[in-house]
């Protein structure tokens, strides 16, 4: 008998390719062996993004996509998971019957039960409380390469940023265990892998009791650099309003953390920046820089940026440009607002820059970066 095949079509942030890495290892603890094809595969699990508008339309073609191939293949499983299932739930179903399982961000680690159940025709095909599970931090993992390895040390966020989806599809900030963390690295050192990224959506904000003491993100860096001194440690993403810099006295002290920061500004024009949320100013973030520069001389600074959020002037818009050009960062991602139903901007900040002017800006902050990059 041949043995049954998997696919997984992944889309979005690091945390997706780190849960992609956890289906993987549970479909094949089920048996299940990669498919060379997804339309070959009698389990497909899509893994999905919503923070712009735009992956999820790419995502829903290929949900539509599908439809047909399972219509070929009959018996297959498409599962849905990842953060359109969290945010649309019962919705996405009703709207495509060809999914059979929704898998929201909460229910990683259950996967094997829930497909196994599915399979025997007993279990629910929607999965998409937030209720957090202590088992969410463990389970069989099967990595995508043997050189490096995402540990999630924090999942969810708190802060709430006024356009953003992520703090409802992934919940409330919760941070792990620190042995939990250590364990899976010492693993992983021992399994040859040679560096591990330490993920979270903010991962200066982590905080673990433990027998009295409360550990942050700069004691768990330094406790991990020490613990596999032979191996590069790096970390994402950080909120410049907690960068501090007893963090960045760990990078410097450690030559195995890597000399890297990505540090996300969105917007270089303080105003826009009260009115995304972000909890800190233009000054604020400049300080955090001049910080890495000082403590870290030669780390590299990467960022993320948006043009045409609510109220965004031309003048706004200049201050981004002149950001860029006072940091020169070494490489920044750049994106146009897109509104997402379900965010405080979407009920109280109107999307009122025209897309043609959005698709200005950004070709301005393109073209800058480009030069920049060279330089
Ligand atoms: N937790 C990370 C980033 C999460 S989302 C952080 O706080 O930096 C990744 C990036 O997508 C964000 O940094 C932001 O630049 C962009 N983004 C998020 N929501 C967006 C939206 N509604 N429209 C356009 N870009 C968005
Ligand atoms: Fe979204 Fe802001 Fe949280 Fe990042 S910090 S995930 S941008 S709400
Ligand atoms: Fe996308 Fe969810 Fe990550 S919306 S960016 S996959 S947290």
């Amino acid at each position: 008998m041949t043995a049954k095949t998997y696919a997984i079509l992944n889309y979005g942030c690091q945390m997706n390719e780190s849960d992609a890495e956890h289906y993987a290892g549970q479909l094949q603890e089920l048996g299940y062996k990669a498919a060379e094809d997804f339309h070959d595969a009698d389990v497909v699990v899509v893994n999905t993004c919503c923070v712009r508008e735009s992956a999820e339309k790419r995502i829903l073609g290929k949900i539509g996509e599908l439809k047909g191939v399972k219509a070929n293949h009959p018996g297959q499983i498409v599962c849905v998971a990842g953060c359109m299932a969290q945010k649309d739930g019962e919705k996405l179903i009703k709207k495509h019957p060809q999914i059979d399982l929704l898998i929201g961000t909460a229910h990683v680690n259950g996967f094997k039960e829930i497909l196994s159940e599915y399979l025997s025709e007993k279990g629910e095909r929607v999965y998409n409380s937030l209720e957090v599970k202590e088992s969410e931090f463990e389970g069989e993992r099967i990595r995508q390469s043997g050189f490096s390895a995402w540990i999630p040390i924090m999942y969810g966020c708190n802060n709430f940023c006024t356009y953003c989806i992520v703090p409802y599809t992934r919940g409330r900030e919760r941070s792990r265990d620190i042995e939990s963390i250590l364990n899976e690295i010492r693993d992983m050192h021992e399994k040859g892998f040679k560096e591990v990224t330490l993920l979270g959506q903010n991962v200066n904000s982590y905080s673990f009791e433990k027998e009295g003491e409360t550990i942050t993100f700069p004691i768990l860096l330094d406790r991990v650099a020490k613990e596999v001194p032979d191996m590069r440690i790096r970390f994402t993403t950080s909120h410049p309003k907690d960068m501090s810099d007893d963090t960045l006295r760990v990078i410097a002290a450690n030559d195995n953390i890597c000399k890297f920061i990505h540090l996300p500004a969105q917007s270089g024009s303080s105003r826009i920046l009260k009115v995304m949320n972000r909890k800190y100013t233009r000054e604020w973030y400049l300080d955090r820089i001049a910080a890495i520069r000082r403590i870290v001389p030669d780390c590299a600074i990467s960022t993320d940026l948006f043009c045409g959020f609510h109220s965004e002037t031309e003048e706004d818009y200049q201050e981004t440009l002149s950001l860029m050009r006072e940091v020169g960062y070494d490489s920044a991602f750049l994106f146009k607002y897109s509104e997402r139903p379900g965010t405080y901007a979407a009920s109280h900040l109107e999307d009122n820059v025209p897309e043609e002017e959005k698709v200005r800006r950004l070709q301005g902050m393109i073209d800058l970066q480009n030069k920049l990059s060279e330089e």
